[in-house]
């Protein structure tokens, strides 16, 4: 099965053509990523406007490198899967636009697939992997521990109750003057700092949920950094290594926690995944897999282009749900907001809990 996938939730403009076989393995054909990082650069964020235009302006061109590199054409493609939220809702539109014009022209299927889910499938794309899994995604938008039970099938078990992980990377960067984005900044300066410098609190360490906390060490951050100013580079070195040290212990604390909820009600999972932009932190690598490694549990690990958005997993996600029979219609609408456990108006052959790798 080849599929075409297209992501434009954010600030990544990307197509990807990817292969399901019918073991159920997976080869990426193509994967084309534009970041518009640098459009974005001088607002210290990303600014919703300009990413519209510029998915508007690039989509195309993707597709047909992705096309190009896959050395497909559309008649060989089974269908065609667009990324149709949560995200900024410009982007969304333009890229579930984009699909829709391509099925309909090329009398292909539609799979308008939620981001989350796309996250929570791609270590199948990378490795076997059996239902159920614990996933912890944690990027810019989003950070949680999802139960993924099958395919459409997912059960939140934590999420952030105030900041995302790479939300948090990001304020904290800005507010030590560092440049957009943060999460790959801090951890550069993380690693030369002393972490034991400042005494940084370990937001939820111990609680019974596996919710996460952010903001309250944010400012924590803040105020240390008020402190200390002006900030001399050892200073905010010291700083971001503290930052980051907290993030790591509370993390694995949640982590701990969500395992043990997923082993109280859905048994061993196969393993332990991570998804996101912050999982191509490479302290928070080596914190997983000591998590992993505690908990007697397998980590799959996608590598780190794989973590951030991407085509592929659009496409990979497409293909999954596109081999139980799922396709979606051309009116399906975008989706600024879209939860993954109320993810997919599923069949209800799809909540399966070991679907076959
Ligand atoms: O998944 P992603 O590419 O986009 C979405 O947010 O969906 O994640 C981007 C986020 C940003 O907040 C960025 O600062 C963070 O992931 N990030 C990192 C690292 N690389 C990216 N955070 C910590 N360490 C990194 N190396
Ligand atoms: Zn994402």
């Amino acid at each position: 099965m080849l599929v075409l996938g297209i992501e434009t939730t954010c600030d990544e403009t990307a197509a990807a053509v990817i292969e399901r076989r019918e073991d159920g393995s997976g080869h990426i054909r193509s994967n084309v990523v534009h970041s518009q990082i640098k459009d974005h650069a001088p607002f210290g964020g990303v600014v919703p406007e300009i990413a519209a235009r510029a998915h508007v302006d690039l989509l195309d061109g993707l597709i047909d490198a992705a096309m190009r590199d896959a050395g497909t054409h559309y008649e060989d493609l089974d269908g065609i899967a667009a990324a149709a939220g949560p995200g900024l809702i410009g982007g969304v539109i333009v890229g579930l636009t984009t699909a829709k014009a391509v099925a309909l022209v090329h009398g292909l299927p539609l799979i308008a697939v939620n981001h989350l889910e796309a996250h929570a499938l791609t270590p199948r794309l990378v490795a076997p992997l059996d239902f159920p899994y614990c996933m912890f995604l944690a990027s810019g938008g989003h950070t949680q521990i999802v139960a993924v039970l099958g395919v459409g099938n997912y059960v939140r078990l934590g999420t952030t109750v105030d900041d995302a992980i790479g939300e948090a990377f990001d304020k904290v960067a800005k507010l030590l003057g560092l440049p957009y984005p943060g999460g790959p900044q801090v951890e550069r300066a993380a690693a030369k700092g002393d972490a034991t410098r400042f005494a940084f609190p370990r937001p939820m360490l111990g609680r019974p949920d596996a919710n996460f906390s952010l903001s309250g060490l944010k400012t924590a951050v803040r105020q240390e950094a008020e402190h200390h100013r002006p900030l001399s580079p050892q200073d905010i070195d010291d700083l971001c290594a503290g930052f980051q040290a907290a993030v790591l212990q509370s993390t694995a604390d949640r982590l701990n926690v969500g395992l043990k909820l997923f082993r109280e009600r859905f048994g061993t999972p196969t393993a332990l995944v991570a998804a996101g932009g912050v999982a191509a932190n490479r302290a928070i690598r080596a914190g997983l897999e000591e998590v992993a490694a505690k908990a007697n549990t397998r980590l799959v690990l996608p590598p780190p282009e794989l973590c951030t958005d991407n085509g592929a997993m659009i496409a990979w996600a497409g293909a999954e749900r596109l081999v139980l029979g799922a396709s979606d219609a051309l009116d399906t609408a975008p989706r600024a907001r879209w939860k993954l456990d109320e993810s997919t108006a599923t069949p209800a052959q799809f909540a399966n809990t070991r679907a076959n790798f």
